[in-house]
């Protein structure tokens, strides 16, 4: 059977990163002044891989790590707002935009208040989106596990995309 061209497309994305010492801590592309970063092959942003992942989730692609395989040297310390920039091209070209996006990073510190509107609003300007379509969530991760033993940091997020032409 043909799929239907929907509407609307909901979209999910996870990734979590390894923190350590001698990395940068890059989330949403913003600097944030840490005593560790995220381990990764590219500059481990954890908010911008989530958030690709959900759009090429809701259009049904393959995933970020399919897209842009760690083993290719050429992604080595990537910026990750390729990836992000390649999925919002993608989105386009299948005739959708961002209807909205909801994330939530999950890290036991550093303390991402002061950073939410710079994060909102360098993430929507690579959306090209408009702020109140973007909502940035920060929970710590009570103590436990890897994220709470300050050893990783989380982040969840889910797009809803509107079709251009409706
Ligand atoms: O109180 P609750 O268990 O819901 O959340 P929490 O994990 O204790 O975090 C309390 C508040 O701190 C959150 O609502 C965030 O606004 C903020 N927070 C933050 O700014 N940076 C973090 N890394 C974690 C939490
Ligand atoms: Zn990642």
């Amino acid at each position: 059977a043909k799929a239907p061209v929907l509407p609307y497309r909901v979209g999910h994305g996870f990734d979590l990163h390894r923190l350590a010492e001698g990395y940068k801590l890059i989330i949403g592309g913003i600097d944030i002044p840490h005593t560790k970063g995220c381990e990764a092959h590219s500059d481990g942003d954890v908010l911008l891989h989530t958030v690709t992942d959900a759009i090429l989730g809701a259009l049904c692609l393959p995933d970020i790590g399919q897209l842009f395989p760690d083993t290719d040297p050429k992604w080595k310390g990537a910026r990750s707002d390729i990836f992000l920039k390649e999925a919002v091209r993608l989105m386009d070209e299948k005739g959708y935009v961002l209807g909205n996006l909801d994330c939530t990073i999950i890290a036991q510190k550093p303390k991402l208040s002061p950073h939410k509107e710079s994060i909102r609003n360098n993430l929507s300007a690579l959306l090209s989106a408009d702020p109140s379509v973007v909502n940035i969530k920060a929970k710590t991760h009570e103590k436990v596990d890897s994220i709470g033993e300050e050893r990783s940091i989380g982040c969840h997020a889910v797009v809803m995309l509107i079709r251009k032409d409706l």
